[in-house]
């Protein structure tokens, strides 16, 4: 076969599959479920809930932590199972987060849920947090502070929940939890890992769904589903 022939095959073959994930033929994958491991037993995952519920009433009653984002509404705290074997983290609420108080409900949301449902799961199914809790005026950057003050909540939903596998959503995520100031276009695709303590966590960082909005190429989509397929296979 002539490398142009292997070429076009490859192409092909992309356009498939990003059609599963953003097409108009979109067909989702086989439903999964995600099974968890025996340590995750049900009076564990009972202390769990109450261990997140009093984390984000604790969040709430410092809400919103930085006096910069003191025009932000409502606490985004995150939300999902508290036993989720996935968990996506992203970087800020926007608008539509801070008026429902959940993450991921704009238009970068529909995005991420089409994905989440392209690889096989519900919504429901993952967690889905920020880096920040509450929204940043204009939804500019997070500054360092906030990252500061704020990232110790996340830290402790990652050390509570223990997913197996966490989705950096964009740079702020995969800068705070690999602790690197490198391009997310470098970042993406290759598994790194978060750690704490005894907890190490696997972090796939790809590209954020916003992004994936503003630049909706075959290359950029190929990626992300791309490293969205690493993910399921370290799950599977
Ligand atoms: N972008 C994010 O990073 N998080 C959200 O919750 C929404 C948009």
């Amino acid at each position: 076969m002539t490398s142009s022939s292997e070429q076009l095959r490859t192409i092909a073959r992309q356009a498939l599959e990003t059609e599963f994930l953003f097409g108009s033929t979109f067909i989702p994958n086989r439903s999964r479920t995600i099974s968890a491991p025996a340590e995750k037993s049900m009076d564990k995952s009972k202390s769990r809930e109450q261990l997140l519920e009093s984390l984000e009433s604790r969040f709430c009653g410092v809400f919103p932590l930085s006096e910069s984002l003191g025009d932000a509404n409502r606490p985004v705290f995150g939300e999902g199972p508290c036993d989720a074997e996935l968990m996506f983290v992203g970087e800020a609420p926007g608008a539509d987060e801070d008026r429902e108080g959940r993450p991921f409900v704009g238009a970068a949301g529909k995005k991420l849920d089409d994905i989440i449902t392209a690889m096989g799961f519900a919504r429901e199914q993952v967690y889905i947090a920020n880096i920040l809790k509450a929204r940043p005026p204009g939804n500019r950057a997070p500054l360092p502070d906030e990252i500061s003050a704020h990232s110790p909540y996340l830290v402790e939903q990652l050390q509570i929940i223990r997913p197996r596998v966490i989705v950096a959503l964009g740079r702020p995520a995969a800068h705070f939890l690999l602790d690197t100031t490198e391009p997310i276009s470098r970042l993406r695709g290759i598994w790194g890992q978060w750690n704490d303590g005894d907890l190490t966590i696997d972090v796939m960082p790809t590209f954020h769904p916003a992004y994936l909005l503003r630049q909706y190429t075959p290359e950029i989509r190929a990626h992300v589903w791309n490293d969205m397929k690493q993910v399921m296979a370290k799950l599977q």
